[in-house]
């Protein structure tokens, strides 16, 4: 379960966030869905617990962040839109680095590890360098560490990016796999395409607010076709009947 209230983030002058509130439940792939430059990353990362809101609380999995950060990462998976991983270590080694990280430790690692690259399709390749993987396993690898640990809560920034058409098909079903057994996914997109397809429910962020919330099939009626650009539904969203519209002075 992740919980966003009020979340603003001032950078100077310049607000990126203002005042975003949000909740995932459990087993809910929720898309928050934007044009670039609306505020998605700066909001994932202030959840991710690696940068500091203006004002605002998170809560994860019943952790406030500024009281039980420890317990709230804890439960928490991250999966960056530009993640950094050690190339020099092979897939296996990675995550069992990972491992340790979250404080993992006993003979269960191993079997989890398995577990995880299964899952991706990555089992062959365990013992082979990351710096010979191309875009797509590393995309997946990163994955696998981000689920290694069993969270309650995942975070995605941009999970479609560059990924090839098995991959996005094979990242679908893992994702759909995790939030069939109640994790509460959060994850950001530029294109209606991947929010109307992965997800549950949908909040559109535009200039660092929320302007509208709700259901996949609430969006499928109002748009048209699904390579439209975000503009025109943005304006189709705010004006139609079957979302929650979201009041400019709240
Ligand atoms: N460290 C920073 N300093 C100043 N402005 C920033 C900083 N980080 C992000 N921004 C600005 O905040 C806005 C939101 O950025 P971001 O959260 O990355 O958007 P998105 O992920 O939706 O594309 C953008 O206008 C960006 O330029
Ligand atoms: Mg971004």
């Amino acid at each position: 379960m992740i919980l966003v209230e009020n979340l603003v983030k001032r950078y100077g002058a310049f607000t990126a966030v203002d005042g975003v509130s949000l909740e995932v439940a459990p087993g809910e792939i929720h898309g928050f869905l934007g044009p670039n430059g609306a505020g998605k990353t700066t909001t994932i990362r202030i959840i991710a617990g690696l940068l500091k809101p203006t004002s605002g609380r998170v809560v994860i999995n019943g952790h406030d962040l500024a009281t039980s950060a420890e317990a709230a990462k804890a439960s928490l998976g991250f999966i960056p839109d530009r993640p950094f991983i050690y190339e020099k270590l092979t897939a296996g080694e990675f995550l069992r680095f990972h491992a340790g990280l979250y404080g993992m430790d006993g003979d269960g690692i191993g079997h989890r590890v398995a577990e995880v690259l299964g899952l991706f399709e990555l089992t062959r390749w365990e013992g082979e360098l990351v710096e010979s993987f191309s875009h797509g396993m590393k995309q997946r690898l990163v994955m696998c560490a981000a689920f290694l640990h069993r969270p309650r809560a995942v975070l995605v920034d941009e999970p479609m990016v560059g990924l090839d058409p098995r991959g996005a098909r094979l990242i679908k079903q893992v994702f759909r796999h995790m939030s069939a057994r109640g994790v509460a996914i959060l994850m950001s997109t530029h294109t209606l395409e991947v929010a109307e397809e992965m997800c549950d429910s949908i909040s559109i962020i535009q200039k660092g607010r929320i302007i509208a919330r709700g259901t996949v099939d609430d969006l499928r009626r109002l748009s048209g076709s699904a390579d439209e650009e975000l503009t025109p539904v943005f304006l189709k969203l705010t004006g139609g009947a079957g979302l929650q519209e979201i009041d400019e002075d709240l």
